[in-house]
């Protein structure tokens, strides 16, 4: 399973990256907001600390915005991989751009039925919202399991992105799970690599060796 960094905070990136760790980035309009930056310069700075695919959201809603705002970001570098939201619009949007070879990720998906038809819609990723599900009482782990066994039997080269993921135990979980990539916030990749017994550990270590 691959590991992408689910931000738009460049230092963050950068600091990620240097760990040999990171595959791709994913975005969405909540984390750009939250930079209070522009969209194509923070984008077009992940991918240059970044190779790999870098998730760029639509705000459209209705196919023919989505369409023109895909084909617009996907200019702005080639690893920009275009997120559109679940749904008639979305799917119908996919169907269109992968057919141009422009690689999408249908995001806000919440059932593995709804997942079945990315798939179908020929999307190239997928991002089932674990931690949202997990918030209302379903186990959106289970969503996960389900999709990568349906691609598995039924051969779609659909890659699972596990998102929304909100602690160290959602990383795991999605690796045996299924997933192809999970996308971790910043706070729980810091805390995948952490451990207190490592700390003690070191510390003793250390402490034997200067006696
Ligand atoms: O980017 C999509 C997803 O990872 C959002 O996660 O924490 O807002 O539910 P969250």
């Amino acid at each position: 399973m691959k590991l992408f960094l689910d931000t738009a905070n460049v230092d963050d990136i950068k600091e990620i990256a240097a760990w040999g760790i990171l595959s791709g980035v994913t975005t969405n309009p909540s984390l750009i907001a939250r930079e209070g930056r522009d969209f194509r310069e923070v984008i077009g700075e992940i991918c240059d600390i970044v190779d790999g695919p870098i998730s760029a959201e639509v705000i459209s809603t209705e196919r023919e915005g989505m369409l023109r705002e895909a084909r617009e970001k996907a200019e702005w570098h080639e690893n920009v991989v275009i997120k559109i939201p679940m749904g008639k619009e979305g799917l119908a949007a996919v169907s269109i751009l992968e057919k141009e070879g422009l690689r999408c990720n249908v995001t806000l998906v919440f059932s593995a039925a709804q997942g079945y038809t990315a798939a179908l819609a020929g999307a190239s990723f997928v991002s089932p919202f674990v931690g949202r599900l997990d918030d209302i009482g379903i186990p959106g782990m289970e969503v996960v399991a389900d999709l990568a066994e349906i691609y598995d039997l039924h051969g779609f080269g659909t890659r699972i992105i596990a998102a929304s993921i909100r602690h160290t135990q959602h990383v795991e979980q999605a690796a045996l799970a299924g997933a192809h990539i999970a996308t971790v916030p910043t706070a729980v990749v810091r805390k995948l690599v952490e451990h207190p017994l490592t700390d003690i550990g070191l510390e003793k270590f250390l402490s034997d060796w200067n006696k």
